[in-house]
């Protein structure tokens, strides 16, 4: 008991640093506190705690409450005044077993580039790790860079083509890889593989290609309404992630508005970092499509292909028409429809004439 209560006195009476010449006496004040701490673990297994509680309520609150946080506060003030100290103090808090250890971590730098650009670079870094003994970069499960704990980097990269920077300081590891000129090649998934209890992580090298050219766009011109049409869209979306999407402006509208067709097929060809990407649609197209116009365009981009859609009736060829003779197309006079049985097939004039339904002929006269 007495032992207690003599160093209690002690911590009380010095807790009046000036400047952090007195950080060696805090420090040496603190591992006394945690004596003392200790100590009446100790006691707390000898005596009842009410016993203690009894007899040295007031000394606990003082050296658990008062003397710590005075302590803290000084440590807190000094600290501010010099960030040489935060290591030690540090190093001192984890003594006091204040603070947990701070865990290992890797943290990783992604990229993303275009074939050609320089100045790229990806990195691991590792913190709170001192102990091992290599510190690697896999690429599909193969070791492309190996660190170890002097600095000294192998690779089996081309060092024409990147930089690799390896940092080893206390508490802090990193390995930096730049990239001279990025290639397609160079795409992919790499991890940080170090040793010991740290888990792995991934870093990923992105390549990204813009759109080339213009869709291409089936043109689907006449259907027959209520029946299923085909039509597909190619292109060459940009790559990695681009695509290609619908347009639609109907015949009473006066903008293209995006639409999407139910259930399309989308086949994507990625290769050395180009897309080439095939959508096709079965769509049902009724009435209110006649007169539509598609357009099929990238999606980050303004280039687009177009077509033009007339919806003709399902009713066209009914009882009334004849086989084979001409029927004035219901939009174009330039076209004509001729019926088999209940198929009609859409036919145009040569030369930008009309069809005279009368006269069963292409004419020059083009009446509206
Ligand atoms: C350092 O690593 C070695 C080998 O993995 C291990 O045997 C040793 O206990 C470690 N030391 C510390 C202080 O963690
Ligand atoms: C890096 O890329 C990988 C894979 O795409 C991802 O899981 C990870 O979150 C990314 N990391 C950062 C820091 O962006
Ligand atoms: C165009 O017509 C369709 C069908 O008749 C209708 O649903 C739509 O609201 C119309 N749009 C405009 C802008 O008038």
């Amino acid at each position: 008991m007495f032992f207690v209560l003599f160093l209690g006195t002690v911590i009380l009476g010095q807790v009046v640093p000036q400047n952090f010449e007195v950080m060696e006496g805090l420090l040496t004040e603190i591992n006394q506190c945690k004596q003392i701490r200790e100590k009446f673990s100790e006691l707390k297994t000898e005596f009842s705690d009410i016993e203690i509680r009894g007899i040295h309520k007031d000394m606990r609150l003082k050296i658990l409450t008062s003397v710590n946080s005075r302590l803290r506060a000084e440590l807190r003030r000094v600290i501010q005044t010099n960030d040489l100290l935060k290591d030690k103090l540090r190093e001192m808090s984890l003594k006091l077993g204040e603070t947990r250890q701070p865990t290992s971590e890797i943290r990783v730098q992604n990229t993303t580039g275009e074939v050609g650009e320089g100045g790229k670079e990806i990195s691991c870094t590792v913190t709170n790790h001192n102990n091992w003994t290599y510190f690697n970069i896999e690429r599909n499960g193969q070791t492309v860079v190996h660190v170890a704990p002097d600095g000294r980097a192998q690779t089996r990269f081309n060092p024409k083509y990147l930089t690799i920077t390896p940092t080893i300081r206390e508490n802090l590891a990193e390995i930096a890889i730049s990239f001279a000129s990025l290639r397609c090649t160079d795409e992919g998934l790499y991890s940080c593989v170090i040793e010991g209890n740290v888990q792995s992580q991934s870093i990923a090298v992105v390549i990204k290609t813009p759109s080339t050219g213009k869709p291409s766009m089936s043109k689907i011109g006449d259907v027959i309404g209520y029946k299923p049409t085909d039509f597909k869209c190619e292109g060459q979306p940009s790559y990695p992630d681009g695509k290609l999407v619908f347009q639609v402006k109907l015949q009473n509208e006066t903008v293209f508005r995006n639409f999407e067709f139910p259930d399309p097929t989308v086949v994507d060809k990625d290769r050395n970092c180009v897309r080439k990407q095939t959508i096709s649609v079965t769509y049902v197209f009724t009435e209110v499509w006649d007169e539509a116009k598609i357009r099929c365009k990238y999606k980050h981009s303004e280039d687009y292909d177009e077509t033009d859609l007339f919806v003709l009736s399902p009713t066209l060829c009914g009882q009334n028409t004849v086989d084979n003779r001409g029927i004035r197309h219901p939009q174009k006079s330039t076209h004509y429809v001729t019926c088999n049985e209940a198929t009609p097939t859409v036919h145009q004039c040569p030369d930008n004439t009309c069809f005279d339904e009368i006269f069963q002929t292409c004419a020059d006269i083009c009446l509206v």
